[in-house]
């Protein structure tokens, strides 16, 4: 389909007839009560690439919150409202949100060379906005549905591949612009444009990143390196020294470049065998950590609200993760639950980390023998097993599990028949012999 003055026909052909469906359904609401309504955003960009998307993002003029509310009545779902931003999330039965935004004025005023025209309101609030690409909307109100908006010339960036801003200041504005404009640059095959690149560069060295919270900087981080095309964004900003900024000064680029790939070739390896991870972001975290600074890394741990587990797990790495490293560099001998002991209070995402901070093919081995083989083997008999066997609960019984756990592990025990007999073996004829009638036994 083509697109010209209205994108009915693009939204017929590439939403899903319930998308479809709905946004109508909010057209007509809009129009009945008086509202004006419009799809905006990341929404509105992929319909026109033709990228699956189905985020809505609604812009209502003049009040987001009381449309919702009352659209809520109509169509059904759980609305929450965020009074003092003006905006609200729609929860529909079948889990898909809608975000709804008032649209808003109060920013930069146009230069004074661009005409007024009708849409004043939609078309500030659009300005407002980090690049030309994402100030593309239509109209949802019945009688003028799927009506184009494209003030700033956004479907020619789009068609061009550019990415660019609106006004001068927005990077200082939002210096996580900054991560953004090289998230979207990646993800389309985009260039940023020139003047762009300029003002990004610009707000780049005068340390606007040091500005924003480190939560939100984390935040951002995130969402580039997650995408696909993380690795290239990552890249892209160490050429731009953004990376320099947020984590001050790297001293071995390269070997952090090396750790960030084999990150990203560990966490492909592990998705294909099935090996359990938490989350992603923070096993590239470790590895960017890793080559900071104890001052920068306190930062971000203080500052990134992480859940306390997950805290926890970053800081136990941190401090340990190079004296295992040493051990593991080592071409010596281990046995496996030798590798057990040294790797089992780790977590599978630090695990990760460490064989791509190590670069080592034999850490790799020994780590991956560990997280495909060894995590799993565990010991069957159970405590009852022991009394079965004529032993005293005590200190002791967790004492047999563990060596009966280091005997499977080093392959001397196969299954549940064999513990037995190995425990037989061991513990029973001490208990003849009279050497367990220690009170503890
Ligand atoms: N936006 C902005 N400045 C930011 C973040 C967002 O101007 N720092 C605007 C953009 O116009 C964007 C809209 O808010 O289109 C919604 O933001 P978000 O959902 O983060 O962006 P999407 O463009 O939908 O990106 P994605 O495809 O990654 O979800």
């Amino acid at each position: 389909a083509q697109v010209n003055g209205n994108l009915t026909a693009l939204i017929n052909s590439r939403l899903p007839k319930k998308v479809q469906g709905l946004l109508l359904l909010i057209g007509q609401k809009a129009q009945k009560e008086g509202y004006k309504a419009y799809a905006i955003g990341g929404f509105v960009r992929d319909l026109l690439l033709g990228v699956e998307n189905l985020d809505i993002d609604i812009v209502v003029e003049e009040n987001a919150i009381s449309f919702a509310e009352k659209l809520v009545k109509y169509i059904g779902g759980n609305l929450k409202t965020y009074p003092n931003f003006g905006t609200a999330t729609l929860t529909l039965k079948d889990g898909s949100k809608i975000d709804f935004a008032t649209a808003r004025m109060e920013f930069y005023p146009f230069p004074a060379a661009l005409p007024e025209v009708e849409e004043t309101t939609i078309k500030h609030d659009l300005y407002r906005r980090d690049f030309t690409i994402n100030t593309l909307g239509f109209k949802l109100n019945s009688p003028v549905f799927g009506d184009f908006l494209d003030f700033f010339n956004g479907k020619k960036d789009l068609e061009d591949g550019i990415i660019r801003v609106l006004y001068n200041l927005s990077f200082v504005e939002d210096p996580t612009r900054i991560l953004r404009a090289i998230r979207f640059e990646a993800r389309y095959g985009f260039k940023i444009e020139e003047q762009t690149l300029a003002f990004m560069e610009n707000a780049i060295n005068n340390n606007m990143l040091e500005q924003v919270k480190v939560s939100r900087m984390a935040d951002e981080l995130k969402l580039m390196l997650v995408e696909k095309t993380g690795l290239a964004s990552f890249k892209r900003a160490m050429d731009l020294g953004i990376i320099d900024k947020i984590f001050g000064e790297i001293e071995d680029k390269k070997g952090l470049l090396k750790g960030m790939e084999i990150s990203n070739n560990l966490l492909a390896m592990c998705k294909d065998k099935g090996i359990p991870i938490d989350e992603p972001f923070l096993i590239y975290l470790r590895t960017i950590l890793a080559y900071c600074s104890e001052g920068v890394r306190n930062k971000f741990l203080k500052g990134m609200n992480l859940e306390k587990n997950n805290y926890d797990d970053l800081v136990y790495f941190l401090t340990e993760y190079q004296g295992i490293l040493e051990k593991l560099i080592d071409p010596k001998f281990y046995s496996p639950s030798q590798l057990v002991s040294m790797l089992e209070r780790f977590s599978n995402d630090s695990l990760i980390a460490l064989t791509a901070i190590s670069g080592s093919n034999l850490v790799k081995k020994r780590v991956f023998l560990y997280l495909e083989e060894l995590s799993k083997i565990s010991v069957e008999i159970k405590g009852e097993d022991l009394l079965e066997l004529g032993l005293k609960p005590g200190p002791i019984f967790s004492e047999i599990i563990q060596n009966v756990k280091k005997e499977k592990l080093d392959g001397n025990i196969a299954n549940k028949e064999e513990e037995i007999l190995w425990v037989k073996s061991r513990y029973l004829p001490k208990l003849k012999d009279g050497e367990l009638t220690d009170e503890r036994y």
